[in-house]
């Protein structure tokens, strides 16, 4: 087995807080074993052009631990398998290009940070000979194999904040307050940060909800004397027998852009109940800003456990927190896949 001694290190896909804490721990865990890292810029681009690189010293990733964002820079559409192009199929596949100049850099083994999208992409290019680790990113938290990522208990923390915020104005006007969280296919920031702020009605991808439910639990609030009511709907969202709510449509290497649940939800529940309603969308101020403690030493552990298994050969896995180790688990067995919140959750039930 050659030894690794240059490895490249990338993120891809949306941002999440904890990226440079990642970035900072494989960079000081590689130095320690006398490995070179490469910086690659925005996500797999960096693999296209050399100009789009730099190399990562100690130095280089002193003070970034509490950053949000990423030194890299990112981006969450295309894939080099499947790239937008003006062509006449209005694609392009340069992946053979990336893996040239992977080989051209002198690179050994790739760290790739991001979500199911970029993990996914990791693992073609695993297929097709690069020795790469991933490294789960997402606040959805929706990565099967780990039981969590980095960024969501940020995510968390956030919307939590956000709406023990709101109870305050909610009360004093006795109104309903609609909180929008992210969360495209599964609820965990809906239900965790619903849990963590006291809301009284969370909607969540997994349970399509039903708003003559909603509308009959704000009415016993009440009539009890709670004269307000904090209702948590994650994006993806969808009423029975409808769909979730989609504020762009998928183009060629974009996602479709979901959004835009909460005022409706917010809009039917005030001609529902006679309440005045309000909807606030959290949006990427949950995704902003630095990461919470936990986040940090997540991150850090991650990266860490990502260069140990490049420094041992070990390639084609994803690091994942499965307390209380950090565990390797295959990338085939995670891409195109999602954890979403199991109906019989004791936080649920
Ligand atoms: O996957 C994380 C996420 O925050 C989703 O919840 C959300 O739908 C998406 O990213 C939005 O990404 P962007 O607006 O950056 O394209």
């Amino acid at each position: 087995m050659p030894s690794v001694k240059k490895i490249g290190v990338l993120t891809g896909g949306g941002d999440a807080p904890g990226l440079n804490a990642v970035i900072r721990a494989v960079v000081k865990t590689a130095h320690n074993a006398s490995i070179e890292v490469i910086g690659l810029e925005d996500s797999f681009d960096g693999l296209l052009d050399p100009s789009r690189t730099r190399r990562l010293r100690p130095e280089n990733v002193t003070g970034i631990l509490r950053l949000g964002g990423t030194i890299l820079g990112t981006t969450n559409h295309g894939t080099p398998f499947d790239y937008p192009a003006d062509t006449p199929s209005g694609k392009v596949d340069y992946s053979d290009r990336v893996v040239e100049t992977f080989h051209k850099m002198g690179l050994n083994a790739l760290v790739v940070i991001g979500g199911d999208g970029s993990l996914g992409i990791a693992h073609q290019f695993y297929l097709k000979g690069i020795p790469v680790v991933g490294v789960p990113k997402t606040i959805d938290n929706d990565i099967v194999g780990t039981t969590s990522c980095f960024g969501f208990d940020t995510a968390v923390a956030f919307a939590a904040d956000a709406i023990d915020r709101l109870h305050t104005t909610a009360e004093a006007h006795k109104r309903v307050m609609v909180v929008e969280v992210m969360g495209r296919y599964a609820g965990w920031i809906a239900l965790h940060g619903g849990i963590a702020g006291g809301a009284d009605v969370i909607l969540m991808p997994e349970i399509p909800y039903d708003l003559e439910k909603v509308a009959a639990a704000i009415r016993q609030r009440d009539s009890f004397g709670a004269k307000f009511s904090i209702v948590v709907v994650a994006e993806g969202a969808k009423p029975v027998g409808g769909s979730v709510t989609i504020r762009k449509a998928a183009s060629a290497g974009f996602v479709e852009r979901l959004g835009g649940v909460g005022i409706t939800v917010a809009d039917q529940l005030e001609h529902m109940t006679g309440k005045e309603s309000r909807c606030v969308v959290l949006g990427h101020l949950q995704r902003g800003g630095g990461p919470t403690a936990f986040d940090r030493v997540l991150a850090t552990r991650f990266g860490g456990a990502a260069v140990e298994l490049l420094r041992r050969g070990v390639f084609g896995k994803m690091v994942a927190n499965n307390p209380p180790d950090i565990v390797p688990i295959p990338l085939g067995d995670v891409v195109g896949r999602t954890k979403t919140v199991p109906l019989d959750y004791d936080l649920l039930k």
